[in-house]
């Protein structure tokens, strides 16, 4: 096991052994290989580089408490990338491929995931990008896949404790019929300036509201949004949103918790309303939404306490984290086990 201070990791970069690679060349799949070399070369008018042609995915891998690792949900991390492929036509792996490259990058890459009990894991970021050249606005004709991991703790430095967010009126992370419900990297440029200057009035997360009438709830930041309400998990449905797998398994798990599940548009006077909230994605997992400022309303929105989970949000991260650690048995059939 790799000499690393586990329980104090960021969600940041960390060098491993080996990732992944396999080209999209002459109209077929080539082979997968395994390299060293954490960099790229390709041909300066790559449509990456140009035209955006670039989708990524996020999930992780968990040490668990039996000492077997668990990859969560990969299938769906397949089938959302290539669901991003289709809109910036670009050629997916298949999902035999996809998952052969995730397998094969965590296992030479064992050493890297964070032992059980520290609350770290392995994040697995899937990549695919047009390498092929071209000038005039047109798909490649080449793709490059990769996988490559790095050991992550929290996202946010709060951990389980709640965050604070504000919404940002300014600013749209996607439009309403373009590519917010897919994963490419145009949206998380258009993202980062927002994101700043949310860190800059220290707040490490932005709620986006509805591009087009500014009247519902959005994305969290790189999150899905919830609220809790009598017993009812209430989540925004969008054009612009990206269809969390985390959310979706936490739906599954709200139901069979007894919540009432709604997934709508939820107008914003409705967040005076919740009793609880917060945000889920593979890198936020849970985490618990304290307050909401909204600076152009002159309105605070508070939380339980502000800081610490509500007992709904804490129920639902105790059962997903069971699952994923294999604490508790995965009755969904959600896990692959290496
Ligand atoms: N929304 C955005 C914008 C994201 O980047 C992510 C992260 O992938 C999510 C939601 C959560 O999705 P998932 O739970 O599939 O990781
Ligand atoms: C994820 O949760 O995998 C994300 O995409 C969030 C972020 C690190 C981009």
């Amino acid at each position: 096991m790799e000499n690393i201070d586990w329980g104090n990791l960021g969600f940041g970069y960390i060098k491993t052994d080996s990732n992944v690679r396999a080209y999209w060349r002459d109209g077929k799949w080539g082979p997968l290989t395994m390299t060293n070399d954490e960099t790229i070369t390709m041909h300066m008018a790559a449509t990456c580089l140009h035209y955006g042609q670039e989708a990524f995915e996020g999930l992780k891998a968990y040490r668990g408490k039996d000492g077997k690792v668990r990859l969560f949900r990969v299938e769906e991390n397949a089938r959302r990338m290539a669901r991003t492929a289709e809109y910036t036509k670009m050629v997916p792996p298949t999902e035999e491929l996809f998952i052969e490259a995730v397998k094969m990058v965590v296992n030479a890459n064992s050493r890297f995931i964070p032992p059980y009990g520290t609350g770290a894991s392995l994040y697995i970021r899937p990549l695919l990008i047009g390498t092929g050249a071209q000038v005039g606005v047109n798909p490649s004709k080449e793709y490059l896949f990769m996988v490559f991991v790095t050991p992550v703790g929290p996202y946010y430095k709060t951990g389980f404790n709640a965050i604070k967010v504000m919404i940002d009126r300014d600013h749209d992370r996607a439009a309403p019929h373009g590519t917010g419900n897919i994963k490419v990297g145009g949206n998380y440029a258009a993202s980062l300036l927002s994101a700043e200057i949310g860190h800059q009035k220290g707040f490490p997360s932005v709620l986006y509201l509805d591009p087009s009438e500014k009247k519902y709830i959005d994305e969290c930041g790189a999150a899905n949004f919830f609220g809790i309400r009598d017993g009812v998990y209430i989540t925004p449905d969008s054009t612009s949103i990206l269809p969390s797998i985390t959310n979706k398994s936490i739906m599954q798990i709200a139901k069979d918790m007894g919540l009432k599940v709604e997934k709508r548009k939820v107008d914003i006077s409705e967040l005076a309303t919740f009793e609880e909230a917060g945000s889920c994605g593979t890198a936020a997992v849970i985490s618990p939404v304290g307050k909401i400022y909204d600076f152009d309303e002159d309105k605070v929105y508070t939380y339980g306490d502000g800081v610490t989970a509500g007992p709904w949000t804490k129920k639902l991260y105790e059962t997903l984290r069971g699952i994923q650690y294999g604490e508790i048995p995965d009755p969904y059939g959600w896990v692959t086990i290496l």
